[in-house]
């Protein structure tokens, strides 16, 4: 591969995210030959650090990848840092002064990726100041990468949103949605549009409904600060959940590419129906974790984690149902739950199918069990499709079994971090697996009626369960109404 020529700047260089995720992902590119001589690296952050501690800083995150100190050494003197505050004017000529000088170093070409890993109160100060201090020249290509959470409701993430394009088309953004760098969530479309046998029975006329299931072993554990404030809905479901449910609902796009595809998954995501306040109270449920016990661990309730409110009112699990109203998808419903502190972690789609209206099997007493294809996203990655044989041995009697297909430890110990394929897309110019504002928008219009249906509620006793187990009776409760069940299978 050709390496790529880039200067990079990361606003929130001494933060958690970029130690744990962005500059290990820059060392895989730069192992694999994505990045070779022509790159720099400016890190701010308030902090007053020397190059040599921010590239200190930047050796000990990578650490666990390195296979000799001398391709360690040459990455990080790549590295330079500069104090900065985001909204003093003078600190940008300041970044702008050693960005010319690292261009020139670098031979960068003008080529520019901003990552902002801060808190998005700063984006809109940030991006504006890029803009008026002329970091932006447009002689290069010009990208910024935005971590979750992109606002909390429809009407900031548009104002966030408005702030950016004052300085960046839509084009340039690149809006982090880190489990559409996962395997098997870009697998979903090879599933779907490389096997006919699937995408001819990929409709209301053949599947019953769909569930997909994000549920998480661990708690809070130090985000407590962060997490208070948002809580499951908004943590998960509005990205995530309705990014995989959008693959799994689009139509086939015209082309495999990033216009045509994101057209089609937005116009899935209209298409889900808006609930009014009393359909999103019928159809979602919440809850939160109290304590538990499991593995003869035990587990604390959410209320007495670390920087959480006592009396805090904020979910930790959210189930519900999605109807999508076009004609490939009318009457089937699609069901979704995340969670905090479940039994396991584990990440899965299931595509449930149709029972057969005329089971010639009835006289003999026997039911053919609904055939289920899964796709296993984390921490197994493959897929599994049941199917009804003939138990073996005398008479005849039906016997599930499974079509299993799991990749190794060896391939999943060597595949790249999503992280890394994600940033490689954004050194490509490729937004393909990326969150796009329309969607954004219309994810946060579903779920923003959810969100103001649970908060104008602040008496009731909020529904709990416990620590490590499957949610509450509540999600159960659900599918039971509509007379189905989750299923879940190892
Ligand atoms: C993040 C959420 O977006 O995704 C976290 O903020 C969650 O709360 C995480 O734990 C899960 O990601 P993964 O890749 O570990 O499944």
């Amino acid at each position: 591969t050709e390496s790529k020529s880039v200067l990079f700047t990361i606003f929130g260089a001494t933060g958690d995210l970029a130690k744990r995720k962005l500059y290990p992902s820059l060392f895989r590119l730069y192992k694999k030959g994505e990045l070779a001589e022509n790159f720099a690296v400016i890190g701010t952050a308030r902090r007053p650090w020397t190059d040599d501690f921010y590239r200190d800083v930047v050796l000990t995150s990578i650490k666990d990848l390195m296979k000799s100190k001398s391709e360690a050494d040459n990455f990080i003197s790549h590295f330079y840092y500069q104090s900065h505050d985001v909204g003093d004017v003078a600190h940008y000529v300041t970044l702008k002064n050693l960005g010319e000088k690292l261009r020139e170093k670098y031979s960068t070409q003008g080529n520019q990726v901003f990552f902002l890993a801060m808190a998005p109160q700063f984006f809109g100060t940030i991006t504006e100041h890029l803009k008026s201090e002329n970091i932006l020249t447009g002689e290069g290509f010009e990208r910024i990468v935005i971590e979750k959470p992109f606002g909390t409701s429809y009407d900031t993430a548009k104002e966030l949103n408005d702030s950016l394009t004052k300085s960046f088309t839509e084009e340039q953004i690149f809006r982090i949605d880190h489990y559409l760098g996962k395997e098997m969530i870009q697998s979903v479309s090879a599933v779907r549009f490389a096997n006919p046998i699937f995408e001819s029975l990929w409709n209301n006329r053949h599947i019953d409904n769909v569930q997909i299931t994000f549920a998480e072993s661990i708690g809070v554990e130090d985000r407590g600060g962060y997490y208070d404030t948002s809580g499951a809905l908004k943590d998960m479901i509005q990205n995530h959940v309705l990014q995989v449910l959008s693959l799994i609902a689009m139509e086939k796009p015209e082309k495999f590419d990033e216009t045509h595809i994101v057209q089609e998954k937005v116009k899935a995501l209209k298409a889900i129906r808006k609930y009014t306040a009393d359909e999103a109270q019928a159809n979602f449920i919440r809850a939160q974790y109290a304590a538990g016990t499991f593995d003869e661990e035990n587990y604390i309730s959410y209320r007495d984690e670390d920087s959480v409110s006592t009396t805090s009112r904020t979910e930790t699990f959210a189930a519900g149902k999605f109807l999508i109203d076009n004609e490939r998808w009318a009457g089937v419903p699609f069901y979704v739950r995340s969670g905090k502190r479940m039994t396991e972690k584990g990440t899965r789609i299931n595509i449930i199918f149709k029972k057969d209206v005329d089971n010639l099997f009835a006289e003999n007493d026997e039911t053919p069990e609904q055939n289920v294809l899964t796709i296993y996203i984390q921490p197994t990655e493959g897929f599994s499709l049941s199917v009804n044989g003939k138990a073996a041995g005398q008479g005849f009697h039906l016997d599930p079994m499974r079509l299993s297909f799991r990749h190794d430890s060896e391939f999943l110990g060597n595949s790249p971090e999503a992280y890394e394929k994600l940033f490689l897309d954004v050194l490509n110019g490729d937004g393909t697996n990326f969150s796009h504002w329309e969607e954004a928008a219309r994810a946060w219009e579903l779920i923003d009626v959810i969100r103001k249906t649970w908060g104008s509620d602040t008496s009731s006793e909020l529904p709990t369960y416990k620590a490590r187990t499957m949610g509450p009776q509540e999600a159960f409760d659900l599918l039971e109404k509509d007379g189905r069940t989750w299923n879940w299978q190892p």
